[in-house]
């Protein structure tokens, strides 16, 4: 029978354990793809995510495996990102699997996300299979680490394949395991349709293509299907699967991993996590979905040129059907007009979102300081949640203020626990726990503000500690600060998109600190720019921008064309993220400004 020659799985790693890398050999090893097309990272198939060498969106492909046995395997694969921004992708890729292929790194070792992936596999009940890579490193210590699967993670690690991805050591060996250890999938091809939508991505020509791992029944082109959930009901005009370009199959059944289309064109009837089912003879009930994920940090987005704002909303319409955990609502700013307050997981969430927005609908945004959503309790006993520091209530209706607070584990060899514990008293953190994982690496717990981490902790966390240790967090719960909010004047006037909140014992600094940034980063205009920080009516911090010197724009006048094409064309790109506020242009930088710390 059919499904037992099918292996659905994952690959869950912490990020730049070689996940990736990984899924080219196997893709080559089971010749997917033809060597002359053959590219690193080829599952990685936005620009972005090569070019950062990230992999963001989770990827399925079909593979034709020939086993030692003499059998023919389909593998289905599906890559998963490895930042703790993109965990939730993790989540979605796993439910659609029966397996899942753990890669930890022979010099690294267990990581906080090695952890966190591998118990989001355990909760799905999957087969779990553990691979030591990057044996080739000089600094690997396999046997070392073959320990710490076992005494950390708590699964067996005995028959964990050693692997060097980048020089194709251990593949085959890997591939046998998953034949042998992961579980075919099961499932009747007679009951009702039940499939669950993992992914969706637009299509200009094909309308809404759902990336979909089938549970029971079948589906084939000219099936009317309903979306469980959505409750909207449509006729099958394509199925297939990636391969990893899409190939045309006559029909896709239990236990496959594959995509369907249906001329869905309102991309807001679809649902990440909703079951597809036949629209005559459904399944009693949907497929249990996915953990709805909550956006941690919030945003304002913004077209620098305000007649852009439509094609904003369509291009954030779009861009959702693609990334289940964006949310956004449209807002409105005295200095930026119209635009949209958006939800975020995280940083690294945030810039892909406003690089694809850039990148594939030809936007130019700015972005203000991503804020967390504070818990204001107001002197009239309601209770206001704040997203946006410019709509922080006055002070004399502020009874207390609480922001979310976030569990952080941070794993890291003993030898920096001391910089690591300064960086997060520094970032306001409390001291909870400190486990020693085994004779030299520990995990330190600090309960901290969501709003200290979730600029540039991460980078100064690695930086503290020469890049060893990991980072692993979750939102806690919400605790009272004394926090203030702190406005900035430019030219007299408040820029409400510069508004940011601070804890009290802080805000003098910061908002000395940043009007001085503001002062560097604004470019000089013809006339003097007065820049001040305020708390309520009080001025905390005020510095001035100094005219132009002399006109630069003069330059231009001179010489032969080629410059100053060239001159025009560098001003133009100078121009990009730019927002004129007033008579002011405000550059992308000085949003952010608010946020650095030194
Ligand atoms: P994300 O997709 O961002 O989660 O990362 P990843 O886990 O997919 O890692 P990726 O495959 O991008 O590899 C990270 C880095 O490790 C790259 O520079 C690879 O070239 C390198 N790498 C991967 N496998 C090996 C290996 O077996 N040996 C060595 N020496 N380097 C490797």
């Amino acid at each position: 029978e059919h499904q037992k020659l099918i292996r659905n799985f994952s690959i869950v790693a912490h990020i730049d354990h070689g996940k990736s890398t990984l899924a080219d050999r196997i893709l080559e090893m089971t010749d997917t793809v033809a060597k002359r097309d053959m590219k690193d990272q080829l599952l990685d198939n936005m620009d972005l995510e090569r070019e950062r060498g990230i992999t963001i969106k989770l990827n399925a492909v079909e593979l034709q495996y020939h086993a030692k046995d003499g059998h023919t395997y389909e593998f289905h694969l599906i890559d998963t990102p490895g930042h703790v921004d993109f965990s939730y992708e993790v989540s979605r890729s796993l439910a659609a699997c029966e397996g899942a292929i753990l890669v930890v790194d022979a010099a690294q070792g267990v990581e906080a996300q090695t952890l966190a992936n591998v118990y989001l596999a355990l909760d799905d009940n999957l087969e779990i299979i553990p691979i030591i890579n990057k044996i080739d490193l000089p600094s690997a210590e396999p046997e070392k680490v073959r320990k710490e699967i076992e005494d950390v993670i708590g699964i067996d690690a005995e028959d964990a394949v050693l692997t060097s991805a980048k020089n194709g050591i251990g593949i085959e060996e890997m591939l046998e395991q998953i034949v042998q250890k992961v579980p075919a999938p099961t499932g009747d091809l007679n009951a009702p349709l039940q499939a669950l939508i993992f992914d969706s991505v637009y299509d200009e020509y094909r309308g809404v293509v759902l990336s979909v791992r089938v549970f029971e029944g079948t589906v084939q082109p000219g099936d009317r299907i309903t979306l469980m959930n959505s409750n909207t009901t449509y006729e099958v005009t394509e199925v297939g699967v990636n391969s990893p370009k899409p190939i045309k199959r006559d029909y896709l059944m239990a236990g496959d991993v594959g995509y369907l289309t249906a001329s869905i064109k309102d991309i807001t009837d679809t649902r990440v996590g909703d079951t597809v089912t036949n629209a005559k003879d459904p399944a009693d009930k949907a497929l249990p979905g996915y953990r709805e994920m909550a956006p941690m940090v919030y945003a304002g987005l913004y077209p620098s040129d305000n007649a852009k704002f439509n094609d904003l909303r369509e291009a954030l319409e779009k861009l959702k059907l693609n990334d289940a955990a964006l949310e956004y609502e449209p807002e409105s700013s005295q200095a930026l007009g119209f635009g949209f307050r958006c939800g975020f997981l995280g940083m690294l969430h945030m810039d892909v979102v406003q690089e694809r927005l850039e990148r594939e609908f030809n936007l130019d945004l700015i972005t203000t300081a991503p804020s967390v959503t504070y818990r204001v309790n107001q002197t009239d006993d309601t209770v206001l949640m704040v997203e946006n520091p410019s709509e922080m209530p006055e002070v004399s209706a502020i009874k207390t203020i609480e922001e979310p607070y976030v569990k952080a584990s941070i794993m890291v060899p003993n030898e920096y626990v001391g910089a690591v514990m300064e960086l997060c008293q520094h970032k306001r953190g409390q001291f909870q726990t400190m486990d020693y994982l085994d004779d030299y690496r520990v995990n330190v717990i600090y309960k901290m503000p969501l709003s200290e981490i979730i600029y540039d902790f991460f980078d100064k966390l690695k930086s503290s500690t020469r890049g060893y240790a990991s980072l692993d967090y979750e939102i806690a719960d919400y605790e009272p600060s004394d926090l203030v909010k702190i406005d900035i004047l430019l030219n007299s006037d408040k820029v409400d998109a510069l508004s940011f909140i601070s804890h009290r014992e802080f805000a003098e600094k910061r908002g000395r600190e940043i009007a001085s940034k503001l002062k560097k980063i604004i470019p000089r205009q013809n006339f003097e720019i007065p820049v001040q920080a305020a708390i309520g009516a009080k001025i905390i911090a005020r510095t001035t921008i100094k005219a132009y010197r002399k006109d630069v724009t003069s330059k231009i006048h001179t010489g032969d064309p080629d410059r100053r094409a060239k001159l025009l064309e560098k001003q133009k790109r100078g121009k990009k993220r730019m927002k004129s506020v007033g008579t002011v242009d405000i550059p992308q930088e000085a949003f952010m400004a608010v946020l650095q710390t030194d």
